[in-house]
């Protein structure tokens, strides 16, 4: 995908959304320059969007982002809905994520659309007030169909 550059009006959206999203929000050019890798799918929705890394028969969630004035309300589930579909067409298995121990959030969605831990990285996530936080590693089959809410 050629995304025009770091200036790019898709780049400095989702940077944008990014920053409502996480203390440590990736900047613009980082987005263009994930973009134009290869293996890097995106998917939009309103307002939150998902980078998925493909690779052979796996593929790992890079971030996923919902403006706080759209969330509760779908959005999420959706976009991993739609990436999970896109990647079992093209023969992809299983999708993996990390999400950071203290984030409550993030960590009852997977576990609602059936993410079970699989590792965990100690002390992967420093926080400015407090000590550095352990990554989970999450995975879910795809070849399993999505819990119903
Ligand atoms: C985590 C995040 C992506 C969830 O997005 P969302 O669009 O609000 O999620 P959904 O509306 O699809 O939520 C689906 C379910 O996940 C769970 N969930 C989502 N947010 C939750 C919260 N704040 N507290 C408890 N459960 C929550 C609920 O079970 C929810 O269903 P319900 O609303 O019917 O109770 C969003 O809060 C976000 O962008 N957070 C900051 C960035 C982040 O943490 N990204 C993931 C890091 S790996």
């Amino acid at each position: 995908m050629t995304t025009g550059g770091p200036g790019s009006e898709l780049a400095r959206g989702l940077a944008a959304i990014h920053a409502e999203a996480f203390d440590s929000p990736w900047t613009a050019r980082t987005f263009a320059e994930l973009l134009d890798q290869p293996g890097i799918a995106l998917e939009v929705e309103g307002d939150g969007f998902m980078l998925v890394q493909v690779a052979a028969d796996e593929a790992e969630i890079l971030t996923l982002a919902v403006r706080p004035s759209a969330r509760r309300t779908g959005v999420a589930t959706r976009l991993i809905e739609k990436a999970a579909a896109r990647i079992v067409a093209a023969g992809g298995r299983r999708l993996f994520l990390e999400v950071a121990e203290d984030n409550a959030a993030g960590r009852a969605l997977y576990a609602r659309l059936g993410f079970e831990p699989v590792g965990r990285r100690p002390r992967y996530y420093a926080r400015p007030d407090g000590p550095a936080v352990d990554a989970l590693l999450l995975a879910r089959n795809l070849s399993a169909p999505l819990p119903t809410a």
